[in-house]
């Protein structure tokens, strides 16, 4: 009998042409998010689940998938995922790394530009009407070039926004848990250094660290007051690192100058005090969202999903059985 699978959220052609040589599909192309109820009554016969981060996979949904073998994530970041439910009953979890570190990466660096230069803000105003002419003193922004970049996670993609670093002459700091080997750091231009040194010598400080009840409120008003006033925060990992009501606590009093957001506690809502603020670009959780990188994404999870019904050891495992 071909093994079962669930996909959650609408994906390419390909991906389900793919799981279709190997399973029986059954797939929410109308993409609506199943709610936890509709998820647990459609994965009750299913061998495998090809999920997003939209879902939660916890120990009830374990609990009422007994034929689960695979749980295909289509991410990187699986936080969404009870790992310990999963592995205690054998279930192997999958990520989706390395295809999106590039995408990721670049659009870090959109926030990085987009908030030193005001670009949604400004192009706001040219909208409303509000530009009538050219000032030496308009509108002024701040300099990236030649700036103290922090990076906060130098895993994949945080080594990939220090590579894009190089091209703007900028000094590269960071901290990790680990830190990276020597040659690594030299290839990057970038320096180890403790948490506070990165929070006071930041001009741009970006977050790429996983989300985990260990990094929930890592930024909070504590670290944003060691902050530069000047310095501009980038959260493009996972609203929940961040304190958000502390953030627009600072954004709002000058604590620091302004932030990019592509992702939020509580997403989609969003703390309705950030609409109101000007030294602000909010993005809705678009780091991966290329084309190219979405297909990539897909891909890999769907080709997790049916290594792992196959009996292999899937090349993104991210729990050992
Ligand atoms: C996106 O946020 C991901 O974790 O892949």
């Amino acid at each position: 009998m071909r093994p079962k699978i669930l996909v959650t959220r609408e994906v390419f052609d390909e991906t389900l042409d793919f799981l279709a040589r190997h399973c029986e599909v059954e797939s929410n192309q109308g993409d609506l998010a199943l709610d936890p109820a509709a998820l647990a009554i459609r994965l009750a016969d299913k061998q495998a689940l090809m999920c997003a981060l939209t879902d939660r996979v916890d120990a009830r949904l374990v609990a009422a998938a007994p034929q689960l073998k695979v749980v295909a994530n289509i991410a990187v970041g699986y936080n969404n995922i009870d790992l310990a439910a999963c592995t205690a009953r054998g279930i192997i979890v999958t990520n989706t790394p390395g295809v999106l570190d590039d995408s990721t990466a670049d659009l870090a660096w959109a926030l990085i530009l987009g908030t030193a230069r005001r670009v949604t803000e400004l192009e706001r105003r040219v909208r409303a009407g509000e530009w009538t002419g050219w000032r030496l003193k308009q509108w002024l922004g701040v300099d990236v070039h030649h700036a103290t970049l922090g990076i906060y996670g130098m895993g994949r993609i945080g080594q990939a926004i220090a590579k894009r670093a190089a091209g703007f002459d900028m000094k590269v700091i960071y901290h990790n848990r680990n830190r990276v080997d020597a040659d690594l750091e030299r290839r990057l231009n970038a320096r180890f250094v403790g948490r506070e040194e990165l929070l006071r010598g930041a001009d741009f400080l970006v977050l790429q660290m996983p989300y985990s009840p260990g990094t929930h409120h890592l930024i909070g008003a504590a670290e944003l007051s060691l902050m530069k006033p000047t310095a501009i925060l980038v959260n493009s990992t996972r609203g929940g690192v961040v304190d958000d009501a502390a953030l627009v606590d600072a954004l709002e009093g000058g604590v620091i100058r302004a932030a990019g957001l592509d992702v939020f506690e509580g997403e989609p809502k969003l703390n309705p005090r950030f609409l109101a603020l000007d030294n602000v670009v909010l993005l809705p959780h678009i780091g991966s969202s290329t084309e190219a990188t979405r297909r990539a994404m897909a891909m890999t999870a769907a080709r997790n999903a049916v290594a792992a019904l196959s009996g292999e050891v899937p090349p993104n495992i991210v729990n050992s059985r």
